[in-house]
């Protein structure tokens, strides 16, 4: 710390000594009881004797505590209120461990030789080790965590404990409403996202509505559009779904791995092809750090100074590049049809409103196939998105890299066209079509069969 520092918040003391003396002086009140006061009330009288209950340790801290007269300043010009209020302590969860539970390195004097601390940020980063000696559990599932990778990489906005928990006022979550005040914790920082939530066929029903935390945990939180994260927590709860779907759309379980759930449940959304890099025959994304910063490499080098994004020579030239010194496995890319924004993935609607129409997506020029990104899943599994030219879809070339997806909006979509009328024709008797189907297009379906092997056995 700087002798300058040191000097400007000494000469702050004796203002808050000032202070002190009738804080003590209030102290003294509630320490001694409500007895003092007329008539309290059971709520006061029952903080007062909470705060009569704290050690004299703690009721040494809180005599500067209570109501210090100054904030401190902080390097980054913040000011950081000194307050924490008894009562609010005392009842807290953690009214019963004390200050130096979490405050033990702090010196006594410490007033007097003031510490530097660069930022409330700072400090709260500190001060989040604190926490494992207690709470192992839930600081493993943190550490395990998206926002806990973004942290580690140097982002100041992704959430420590103390942003969703107040370490000295928290109280039992078994005495809130949890599953109201949860969204407000995530609100803070994604509020488009739960704006869109509140609306949608899981957040508008009241009580009954979805918490954030059934779909993305609350600690563990996971990088969203990673593989299948998402769609293994919808069927957790909508078992039927495969069977369900299967009633009225051929080959349901292909559809329901290359689409989104979003992309047929939210009619208005605008949708893409999202080109995933998988490795090899593994269920998971590629999230290898070394692939990353090549993924990027080779992308803008592929990209050349073209401003259309990649185009299908380009794309397969990169996956040449890539699997050219034999990384561990080869890597492939898998198409996903999904919706373009966060926001859109959360505004799921009624099922009478969801997409059914097969002309939707199999039709020339279908506009769900006019974006087209290439992505890799970075170092915390968020996607580092490449953009694609929508030639990609249709070229030849892309035959050997894209497999199924080429279908779409191709030349060869006259097949599917083929397939699709003699699908709807056949009406009821779809197994008779699906038959004929797979004579058709045996080569493409042991294709896609090997690829859906590959990915249902890892999400098992
Ligand atoms: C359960 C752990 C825990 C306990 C117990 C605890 N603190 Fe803290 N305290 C923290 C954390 C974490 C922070 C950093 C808060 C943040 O990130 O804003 C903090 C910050 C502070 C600050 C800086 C100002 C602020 O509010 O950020 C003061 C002063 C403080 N604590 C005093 C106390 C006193 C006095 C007690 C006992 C009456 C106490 N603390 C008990 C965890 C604790
Ligand atoms: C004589 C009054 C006084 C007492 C007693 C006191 N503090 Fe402080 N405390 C201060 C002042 C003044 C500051 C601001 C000093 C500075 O600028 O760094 C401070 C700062 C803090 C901070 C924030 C700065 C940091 O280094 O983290 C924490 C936390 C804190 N005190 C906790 C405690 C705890 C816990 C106790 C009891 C063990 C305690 N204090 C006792 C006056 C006091
Ligand atoms: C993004 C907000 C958020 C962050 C960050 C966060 N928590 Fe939580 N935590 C919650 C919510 C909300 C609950 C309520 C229970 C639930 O919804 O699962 C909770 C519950 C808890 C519980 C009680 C239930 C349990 O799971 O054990 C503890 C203890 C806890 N958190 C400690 C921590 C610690 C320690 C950290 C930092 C490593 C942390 N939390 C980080 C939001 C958060
Ligand atoms: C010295 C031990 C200790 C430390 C350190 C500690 N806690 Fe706690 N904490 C407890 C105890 C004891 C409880 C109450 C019992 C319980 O529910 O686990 C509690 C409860 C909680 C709860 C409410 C849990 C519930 O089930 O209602 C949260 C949230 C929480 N702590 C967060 C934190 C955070 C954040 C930190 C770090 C800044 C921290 N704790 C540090 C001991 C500690
Ligand atoms: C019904 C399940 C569900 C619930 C409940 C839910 N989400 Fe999501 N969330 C999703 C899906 C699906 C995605 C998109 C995943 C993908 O791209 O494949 C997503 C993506 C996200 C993303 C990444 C957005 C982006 O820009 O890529 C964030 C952030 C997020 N959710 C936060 C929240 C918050 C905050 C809440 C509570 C208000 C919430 N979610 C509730 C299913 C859910
Ligand atoms: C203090 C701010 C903050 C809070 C509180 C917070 N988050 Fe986040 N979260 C972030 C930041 C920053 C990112 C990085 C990506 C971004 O900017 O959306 C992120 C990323 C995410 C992602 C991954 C996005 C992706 O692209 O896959 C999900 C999912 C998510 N948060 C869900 C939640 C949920 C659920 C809660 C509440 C339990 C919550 N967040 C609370 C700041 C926060
Ligand atoms: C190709 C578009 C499409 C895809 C992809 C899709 N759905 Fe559906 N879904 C529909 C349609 C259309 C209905 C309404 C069917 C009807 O007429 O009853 C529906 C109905 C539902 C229903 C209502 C109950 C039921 O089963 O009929 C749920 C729940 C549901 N879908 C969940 C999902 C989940 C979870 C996913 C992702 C794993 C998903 N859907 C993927 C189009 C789709
Ligand atoms: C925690 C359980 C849970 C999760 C996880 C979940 N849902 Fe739901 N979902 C429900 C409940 C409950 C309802 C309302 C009752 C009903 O219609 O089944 C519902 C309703 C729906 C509906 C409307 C059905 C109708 O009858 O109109 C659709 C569509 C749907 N969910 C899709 C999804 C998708 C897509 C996901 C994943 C992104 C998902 N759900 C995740 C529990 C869940
Ligand atoms: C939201 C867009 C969308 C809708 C709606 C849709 N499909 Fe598809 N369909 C796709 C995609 C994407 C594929 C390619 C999957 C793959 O092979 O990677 C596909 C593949 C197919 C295939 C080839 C499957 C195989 O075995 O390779 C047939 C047949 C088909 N769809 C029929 C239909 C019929 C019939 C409907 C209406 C009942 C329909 N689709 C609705 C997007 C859609």
């Amino acid at each position: 710390m700087t002798s300058c520092r040191t000097a400007g918040a000494s000469a702050n003391w004796p203002r808050l000594a000032g202070a002190v003396a009738g804080v003590v002086a209030a102290l003294a009140l509630s320490f001694a009881g409500a007895s003092a006061h007329a008539a309290p009330s059971p709520a006061a009288a029952k903080a007062a004797a909470k705060v009569a209950e704290l050690s004299a340790e703690d009721k040494a801290c809180l005599e500067c505590h209570a109501r210090p007269a100054q904030p401190k300043m902080l390097a980054s010009g913040e000011k950081l209120s000194l307050a924490v209020a008894p009562k609010a302590f005392a009842q807290s969860v953690h009214g019963g461990e004390g200050c130096e539970a979490c405050h033990s390195g702090l010196e006594e004097g410490h007033d007097k030789q003031p510490r530097k601390i660069a930022s409330r940020r700072a400090l709260a980063l500190e001060m989040k080790d604190q926490c494992a000696d207690c709470h192992k559990k839930a600081v493993k599932q943190y550490d395990d965590s998206v926002h806990s990778a973004l942290v580690r990489t140097g982002s100041d906005k992704a959430p420590l404990c103390s942003d969703c928990h107040n370490p000295h006022t928290a109280t039992s979550l078994k005495d809130q409403a949890e599953a109201s005040s949860e969204p407000v914790v995530c609100q803070k920082c994604h509020e488009g996202v739960s704006k869109a939530f509140a609306q949608s066929v899981h957040g508008s029903t009241g009580d009954e509505a979805l918490a954030c935390k059934d779909c993305h945990r609350t600690h563990n939180v996971k990088a969203a559009a990673f593989a299948d994260n998402m769609r293994k927590e919808c069927l957790s709860c909508h078992k039927e779904t495969a069977a369900t779907h299967a009633e009225w759309l051929p080959n349901a379980d292909r559809h329901l791995e290359a689409i989104s759930c979003p992309a047929c449940h939210t009619p208005d959304a605008t949708r893409r092809v999202n080109l995933r890099l998988y490795e090899g025959a593994a269920p998971h994304q590629s999230t290898d750090k070394v692939g990353v910063p090549k993924f990027v490499k080779l992308a803008n080098w592929a990209n050349g100074n073209g401003t259309g994004g990649l185009d299908a020579r380009a794309l397969w030239s990169m996956l040449q590049e890539f699997n050219q010194n034999g990384s561990a496995g080869k890597m492939v890319l898998r198409g996903r049809l999904e919706v373009q924004t966060g926001e859109q993935a959360h505004q799921l609607a009624a099922k009478a409103l969801a997409i059914k129409d097969c002309d939707t997506c199999h039709r020339q020029g279908a506009t769900s196939f006019q974006a087209v990104t290439v992505s890799m899943a970075g170092p915390d599994g968020r996607p580092l998105r490449h953009e694609a030219s929508k030639g990609v879809l249709t070229s030849v070339e892309s035959i050997g890299s894209i497999g199924g997806f080429y279908a779409i909006g191709s030349t060869r979509i006259k097949l599917l066209d083929v397939l699709l009328v003699m699908v709807l024709a056949a009406g009821i008797a779809l197994p008779g079509a699906h038959l004929t189907m797979k004579l058709l297009s045996r080569r493409q379906r042991a294709k896609a069969a090997a690829a859906q092997q590959g990915e249902s056995s890892g999400s098992k």
